[in-house]
């Protein structure tokens, strides 16, 4: 039977269904019932995220969590993470409340431009071409008013228009870079919309436009979130040496790009969960994340460490282009309500809450890395996951998380003293 077909989109979701459950299970029914299962009964939010793709046939659902106690600037928050991975949303609790006792973090945005191009091919004197540009540079300006005239309203709009000579790098390619404020607003759209309006007026020219697109690299849309506190705050015992280890941590991600893919990794475990949360692009934020990271030639951490006459500092700078107004951030319920729980921040001061998610991660992993290991938590969490699973009582889950305070724990050892627990 072909595996293949014509017009699927076109065909109902329940036709999808059909064809997809007959042509690639072998238990049509339960593949049916699975996907029944996790649509949602709710007819208006079901067709809300029928409409978000093409070719929805069900939802795809990963943990709402929430991690209390985040002081940032002063301010008490609960921030909302949507992730699947079992130690994140615990490991983001337990570092806000230790650091809530000690001044919180603090943070400040340091940029918030965006950039976006128009890459095009020129075969002809750069002269000429610069001469041609700034004459209509005005007029590319003009041309975009009626889409930035809102934008220009609440602050934002287009800074500024460059020509780049990149021909040193290939043949003919210059490109006009363009920086804009899009204020609360993620911005894609936006920016998308004034490029290919600027490009069409190269339409009758000499100019060979190949395309006009925003940039996920975003390094003049930084913001930074640290912590610090006495040495002697940080540990109970042998604070001094647990600090320089915390510190020599940093500095080997910052020498080794092995680690650092790893230990940046961590920082995004924070920083994704609550982009995905609040209804923002995370492989946007990812894809910028790293490239910054790399911005030096080497692949390095995005976080830093300096301990200095007794005080112990941590901080992370990161570009993240996010959005409070616009985008799934108005359509999504749960995005929507992800940011009431923030208290409405604007687009500043989420870049300032996700910074501080991903500052309180790192150093989740590399307090945990430097002491007892990560395996600890993680095992901890994995071991309630497999009592779960096992479907245990309670007394039995009890004596199972006693059972293995002292011991190695494994899925196979797990179920092992669970059936002898039950004989
Ligand atoms: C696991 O998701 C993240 C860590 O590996 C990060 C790190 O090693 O720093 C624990």
């Amino acid at each position: 039977m072909t595996k293949t077909i014509t017009g699927f989109s076109k065909l109902t979701k329940e036709e999808k269904i059909d064809w997809l459950v007959e042509t690639f299970f072998t238990d049509a029914e339960s593949a049916k019932n699975t996907l029944k299962q996790y649509s949602n009964s709710d007819k208006k939010i079901q067709e809300l995220h029928d409409d978000f793709i093409e070719n929805t046939i069900s939802n795809y659902y990963l943990p709402y969590g929430v991690a209390p106690n985040f002081v940032i600037n002063g301010k008490e928050y609960v921030l909302p993470m949507v992730t699947e991975e079992s130690s994140v949303v615990a490991a983001a609790s337990l570092v806000a409340k230790f650091w809530s006792t000690r001044g919180g973090f603090k943070a400040v945005v340091i940029s918030t431009k965006k950039i976006g191009q128009v890459h095009f091919m020129f075969d002809g004197d750069f002269d000429e071409l610069q001469d041609y540009f700034d004459k209509n540079k005005t007029r590319l300006f003009e041309v975009t008013e009626s889409i930035t005239k809102n934008m220009r309203k609440r602050g934002g709009g287009i800074l500024d228009i460059e020509l780049r000579n990149k021909t040193s790098e290939l043949k003919n390619y210059y490109q006009l870079h363009v920086t804009f404020d899009t204020q609360d607003s993620m911005g894609a759209n936006f920016i998308n919309s004034c490029l290919e309006v600027i490009a069409n007026e190269f339409k009758n020219s000499k100019i060979q436009i190949v395309m006009s697109i925003l940039s996920n690299y975003v390094p003049e849309c930084l913001v930074r979130a640290e912590v610090s506190c006495k040495i002697e705050e940080l540990y109970e015992n042998d604070a001094e040496m647990y600090a320089q280890k915390f510190k020599q941590a940093v500095q080997i991600a910052n020498v080794e790009p092995h680690r650092a893919v790893t230990h940046n990794k961590g920082i995004m475990n924070g920083i994704d969960a609550v982009v995905l949360a609040t209804g923002n692009d995370f492989r946007a934020v990812e894809s910028g994340a790293h490239a910054y990271a790399a911005r030096s030639g080497q692949y390095k951490s995005l976080t830093n460490c300096e301990i200095k006459e007794g005080v112990f500092k941590f901080w992370i700078e990161i570009p993240l282009a996010l959005g409070t107004v616009g985008g799934l951030t108005a359509l999504h319920p749960l995005a929507k309500l992800s940011l009431q729980l923030l208290q409405n921040p604007s687009a500043k001061e989420l870049m300032m809450i996700v910074a501080t998610a991903g500052l309180a991660q790192n150093f989740a992993a590399l307090r945990a890395l430097t002491t007892t290991g990560i395996q600890h938590g993680h095992m901890k969490m994995h071991l309630s996951n497999i009592i779960k699973q096992l479907e245990a009582s309670e007394s039995e889950a009890t004596y199972l998380l006693n059972f293995f305070t002292d011991k190695q724990v494994s899925h196979s050892a797990v179920v092992d003293a669970f059936n002898e627990l039950r004989k």
